[in-house]
């Protein structure tokens, strides 16, 4: 069977960012036909209509590598109860220009994660509200805002308990049904 490719949009520039962690827990996790990559968003420059025709390669390597993948997974934080800036500039690029859609019917889903209570709650809405537009079609259920990540991780500091590796197990599973169901 051929293998699931999944691009990870992690929404956090950080060095030691929650979400890249468990966005790497994630890619060890995977079920055996899935493969998982983070695709880097930190050296997009900021997108301007101005440019969009005549795209800076960086725009153009990104691009590609959403188109070719087979579903997205955004992870990412939250940030005053939206979504970070550098997370918006790469859907924006992804998404344009107009009829170059390379996010298209691609089969979504998105984990936030938070050392606060809430877990990015806000920020897994606004990157579903946005992927009506982008054409994403999103996974309903499992949903995943993991608060209190630091509680979560081990004394390693980047894997997380046996909890949260049950639950983004399932989460997996989940989204490898929902890609097929799309997909064939
Ligand atoms: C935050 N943080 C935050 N947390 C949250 O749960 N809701 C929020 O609205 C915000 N707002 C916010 C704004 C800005 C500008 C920063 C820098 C931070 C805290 C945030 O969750 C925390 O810094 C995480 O550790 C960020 O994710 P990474 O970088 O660890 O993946």
């Amino acid at each position: 069977m051929k293998n699931t490719k999944v691009a990870i949009i992690v929404g956090s520039l950080r060095k030691e960012s929650f979400n890249r962690k468990v966005a790497n827990e994630i890619i060890r996790l995977a079920p055996e036909n899935m493969e998982l990559e983070i695709v880097e968003i930190k050296d997009l420059t900021f997108f301007s209509e101005d440019i969009e025709n005549d795209p800076p390669k960086s725009w153009i390597d990104f691009k590609q590598k959403i188109a070719d993948s087979d579903a997205i997974l955004f992870v990412s934080p939250e940030y005053n109860r939206t979504i970070p800036g550098v997370l918006k500039n790469a859907m924006e690029i992804g998404a344009r220009p107009p009829k170059q859609n390379s996010w298209k019917e691609k089969p979504g889903a998105v984990v936030t994660v938070s050392p606060g209570a809430i877990g990015g709650l806000g920020a897994n809405l606004t990157i579903r509200n946005a992927a009506l537009s982008l054409n994403i079609p999103m996974m309903h259920q499992p949903e995943a805002f993991i608060g209190g990540i630091k509680d979560r991780l081990l004394e390693d500091g980047k894997t997380v308990n046996e909890k949260t590796e049950k639950f983004l197990r399932d989460f997996l599973i989940a989204f490898e049904r929902w890609i097929m169901q799309l997909t064939n």
